[in-house]
């Protein structure tokens, strides 16, 4: 199949972003590289920088293109939108409400304050990307995304019908069905919210490494999901949100939210596509309507991957306490091979 890109990716910084960027090399032409860094890159020169150090990890001899973003905050200008366009490496402005996940301190703390931004955005037409989830107290948590769409994002398109948007990581019918119904909307979805239903967490045990945000839902969502991943939609394409924190963090008292799948996406989606019988339809989501959406041209490479068993490591190194990845120590029954290998085949 045609090089896939990852659309929605954190590969954090410094001896972290080097210890995992090469797995999404290996995998994927590029990237949507999340801002959500310490602090977040809220400029044009931020993200200028952080790309520079990202083209810096890219191991020798490998090509990557990172697509960067900006951290919306309250006191983002219109004019950073103007720059970011001129840029043409910042391919996205991405909202987090304050307080909801990993590093969303300097989030938005209430989105009509954000108008202007908005209004420049739909202007030069600079994507937004959302981090859907309300983060009301008396909100249940497996609600939190069904209650962004109708408190804040159905407002939002009514305001700025032609803005494009981007509700990442999908985690409901009810995103499904909202995403289906509207304009100038399309939406990435995880290989775990495919995968996976929100019993996983607490089967027989805690299972931190299961834990992300939005939170797995019930089977009727992941099912809703699947559905739309490989009903050919081009408004559905992928997005890993793959999210690495040290082993300690997430083994906690009080563990952090991500999964981490930048060392087996392709191959946890086609197992996911697979499952339903829909091979047929993973090149598009993987390969062609992310491109589409963002109005870059589609890979020409090819990749290959071939039914074979292997077990998901334990562990692979990052910082002193090393990275646990999605499905650690169960076997897969797919894996990418790396062209020299496609070849020797
Ligand atoms: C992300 C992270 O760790 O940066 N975590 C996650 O659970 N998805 C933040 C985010 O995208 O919400
Ligand atoms: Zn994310």
């Amino acid at each position: 199949m045609t090089r896939p890109d990852d659309w929605h990716l954190h590969l954090r910084d410094g001896a972290s972003l080097k210890a995992v960027l090469p797995h999404t090399v290996r995998q994927f032409a590029r990237a949507i590289v999340m801002p959500n860094l310490k602090p977040p890159v809220r400029s044009v020169a931020d993200a200028a920088a952080y790309r520079d150090r990202v083209l810096a990890a890219i191991p020798a001899g490998k090509q990557f293109e990172p697509l960067m973003t900006l951290y919306l905050t309250d006191n983002t200008s219109p004019e950073e939108i103007i720059r970011a366009k001129e840029s043409q490496f910042v391919k996205a402005v991405k909202y987090y409400p304050a307080g909801a996940t990993t590093n969303s301190d300097f989030g938005v703390t209430d989105m009509s304050k954000c108008d202007r931004v908005f209004e420049a955005m739909q202007q030069v037409d600079m994507p937004l990307l959302l981090h859907g989830e309300v983060t009301a107290q008396d909100v249940d948590m497996f609600d939190r995304e069904k209650v962004f769409i109708e408190r804040h994002l159905i407002p939002l398109k009514q305001r700025f019908p032609n803005l494009r948007v981007v509700l990442e990581h999908v985690t409901t019918s009810d995103a499904v069905q909202y995403v289906l119904s509207a304009n100038n909307i399309a939406a990435t979805i995880t290989p775990q919210h495919l995968l996976f239903n929100r019993n996983i967490l607490l089967q027989g045990a805690i299972r931190p490494h299961f834990y992300c945000l939005p939170i797995l839902k019930r089977e009727e969502h992941r099912k809703a999901l699947l559905q739309a991943a490989t009903s050919g939609n081009p408004k559905f394409f992928l997005g890993t949100d793959s999210a690495p924190h040290p082993r300690n963090g997430k083994e906690s008292s009080c563990g952090c939210a991500g999964c981490y799948s930048a060392l087996h996406a392709m191959e946890l989606y086609t197992e996911a596509f697979e499952s339903v019988d829909a091979l047929d339809k993973l090149e598009a989501f993987a390969s062609f309507y992310g491109p589409d959406f963002y109005q870059l041209p589609r890979n020409t490479e090819q990749i290959t991957l071939g039914r074979t068993t292997w077990r998901v490591p334990d562990e692979v190194p990052f910082t002193e306490f090393g990275l646990v990845p999605l499905r650690a120590g169960q076997e897969m029954t797919w894996q990418m091979l790396d062209a020299s290998m496609a070849e020797a085949n």
